[in-house]
């Protein structure tokens, strides 16, 4: 915050030095009509305020790419030396002649702006609709999502001042639609009739039919052995008023790790005007609590409640990394399982930015694993596509991508096949990163050898490859409302990822050593892959077709593979 002061001092300082003349407005995004599942339906009221977001050129966001590999670079000198946020801000503020046009236009308008980051790279503002309209050139109306009768306030148009547009990215939330965020894990209450199928390796056959955390200590080889490192802590992210309940944590702890403290419980932290009220349970918030607490043994949970007063126009999505970033104690893992369903929910502008956004939390040090999504190759779009939908932001470069397997129950030799419903593909925002393109190069050779087929031409193979990697999905063990029962989905995945890098990462501070960060140059290194299992059986299924197909090496349904705890620890050189 003091950071945040100092900068709008500069801001306000700028703004006296270079009036500026009026100019032709230029148009800066458009669309013809609002996203699908949206109406227009009423001129906005011309008092209502407007909080908007000013997305500002960043000055060297390459050169902080650059940055990042270095420090996440196994094979770099620089391997681990997280950047601190005054290095970040470095190459994301924007330069002083973009600060001085952009500050001169707003006190021209007498508008006040604050800046929403530390680093300065986004300001808001809080005007009415009618000076907004004016100020844009733009037509601020009411939308309703006719689903959940939502209704929000848009423009399908804005333009700029012609000298503006070098220096401004965007304004946010203007042409954006965004869907209500994706996660819905599928609960199924337990039903003591069904039986478990004999496992064709050391797990117990309960297993096959109840996937818990005993059963992922097994099969992946994690330790059962508290953490120690107070410091190193495990963010789970909340959304869409999913809260994590301590009486279904409790229950689920008796049950399921009846060797550590039922009573085990969590930090919580808010922001949107976020809360966690204990008689309102959600599947999601608590599989994902059960899952990071029942398997982090004695890492330290945050769980990061996004309220609904999001002026993000994202669910939070932004906001909740705009928080972390701002914070000191940001935890060294945050594990999402939440989606858009559609990369094309978020116009590219505000999809890069987002994925920007990212990277710079990676190069602060931060892992991020995100769930690949539920929708096999559809995106949860069923029959009805043509083309594969990637959602976002699993194309982001800068995300772990985490998706799903199971059938451990299968015959000799196949321990792991990736689930049916599991997200994966190309993404069309974001191309190939470098650490990736051998992998993706030698999965479309395995996908030519096969002919013309008709997942043929759906796909972007120019785009960034998902999942990275991917974990247990099915089944798996929670209390949900007071009941027993079980869910299946990358939701139950990507904790279980998660929870795997914080235990490893509480092994590396008490050695003295760094955490883990930015994890996916690691995780294709040669080491890195090595230490997964490679899982090469499996489709994803959408778009009437059967999706990608599992292979040896890296695929578009199970990534790189699943952990193998006892091999990563030794390749992060425990
Ligand atoms: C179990 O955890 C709770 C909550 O942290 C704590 O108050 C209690 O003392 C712990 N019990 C034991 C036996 O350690
Ligand atoms: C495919 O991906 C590339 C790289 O991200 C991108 O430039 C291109 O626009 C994408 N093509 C389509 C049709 O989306």
């Amino acid at each position: 915050m003091v950071l945040a002061n100092s900068f709008f001092a500069s801001l306000l300082l700028l703004a006296t030095a270079k009036p500026m003349a009026s100019h032709t407005m230029v148009v800066h995004e458009s669309r013809v009509a609002p996203a699908e599942g949206f109406v227009q339906s009423a001129a906005a009221p011309a008092e209502q305020e407007l909080t908007l977001r000013i997305a500002l050129k960043q000055n060297n966001i390459a050169g902080l790419e650059t940055e990042l590999y270095k420090v996440s670079d196994p094979a770099s000198e620089f391997y681990g030396q997280h950047l601190t946020l005054e290095e970040v801000t470095k190459f994301v503020k924007p330069m002083d002649e973009t600060l001085a046009a952009v500050s001169s236009w707003l006190s021209k308008n007498n508008i006040d702006a604050k800046p929403v980051t530390p680093t300065g790279d986004m300001l808001e503002i809080k005007i009415p609709v009618s000076q907004a309209n004016d100020l844009l050139s733009a037509e601020f109306s009411v939308f309703t999502h006719v689903k959940t009768g939502k209704s929000i306030i848009r423009t399908l148009q804005y333009s700029l001042p012609a000298p503006l547009t070098q220096h401004v990215d965007f304004f946010h939330p203007t042409t954006i639609f965004a869907p209500p965020l994706n996660s819905m894990p599928k609960f199924v209450a337990a039903n003591p009739a069904k039986r478990a199928t004999p496992s064709s390796n050391n797990l117990p056959d309960s297993c096959a039919s109840t996937m818990t955390p005993a059963c992922l200590q097994l099969l992946y080889g994690i330790p059962i052995t508290p953490a120690t490192q107070q410091s190193n802590r495990l963010g789970v992210a909340g959304f869409i008023d999913e809260f994590a309940n301590q009486a279904d944590l409790t229950a689920f702890l008796t049950s399921f790790r009846p060797d550590i403290n039922s009573s085990t419980t969590f930090a919580l932290e808010t922001l949107d005007g976020g809360s966690n009220p204990q008689n309102d349970p959600g599947l999601e918030a608590d599989l994902d609590i059960q899952y990071t607490i029942g398997l982090a043994t004695g890492v330290p949970v945050v769980f990061i409640s996004a309220g609904d007063d999001n002026p993000d126009g994202l669910n939070g999505f932004l906001d909740m990394i705009v928080f972390l970033i701002n914070n000191p104690n940001r935890p060294s893992v945050l594990s999402t399982s939440y989606s858009f369903q559609a990369e094309t929910d978020l116009p590219l502008s505000v999809a890069i930015d987002l994925c920007n956004k990212y990277m710079q939390l990676g190069a602060l040090g931060t892992s991020l694993l995100f769930s690949s999504g539920d929708g096999g190759v559809s995106g949860g779009q069923g029959g009805s596509c043509g083309d594969f939908v990637p959602p976002f932001p699993a194309g982001c470069p800068f995300i772990t991508s985490v998706g799903s397997t199971g059938g451990i129950n299968q015959n000799a030799g196949i321990n792991e096949i990736g689930s049916s419903f599991s997200s994966g593909g190309f993404s069309n925002y974001f191309p190939i990163p470098d650490f990736q393109a051998k992998d993706v190069a030698a999965y479309l050779a395995f996908l030519d050898s096969l002919g013309t087929i008709p997942e043929s031409g759906r796909f972007n193979r120019s785009g960034r490859g998902f999942p990275d990697v991917s974990a247990q999905g099915e089944n798996f063990g929670i209390v949900f409302g007071n009941q027993p029962g079980t869910v299946a989905g990358t939701s139950c995945s990507t904790p279980t990822f998660a929870s795997v890098i914080a235990l490893l990462n509480d092994e590396l501070v008490a050695a003295g050593k760094p955490t883990l960060g930015f994890l996916n140059p690691f995780l294709y290194s040669a080491a890195g892959r090595a230490a997964l299992n490679d899982v090469s059986f499996g489709d994803n299924p959408g778009c009437a077709t059967d999706g990608f197909f599992g292979h040896a090496g890296w695929d578009a349904v199970t990534g790189l593979g699943t952990p193998n705890y006892p091999a990563l620890r030794t390749a992060v050189g425990l």
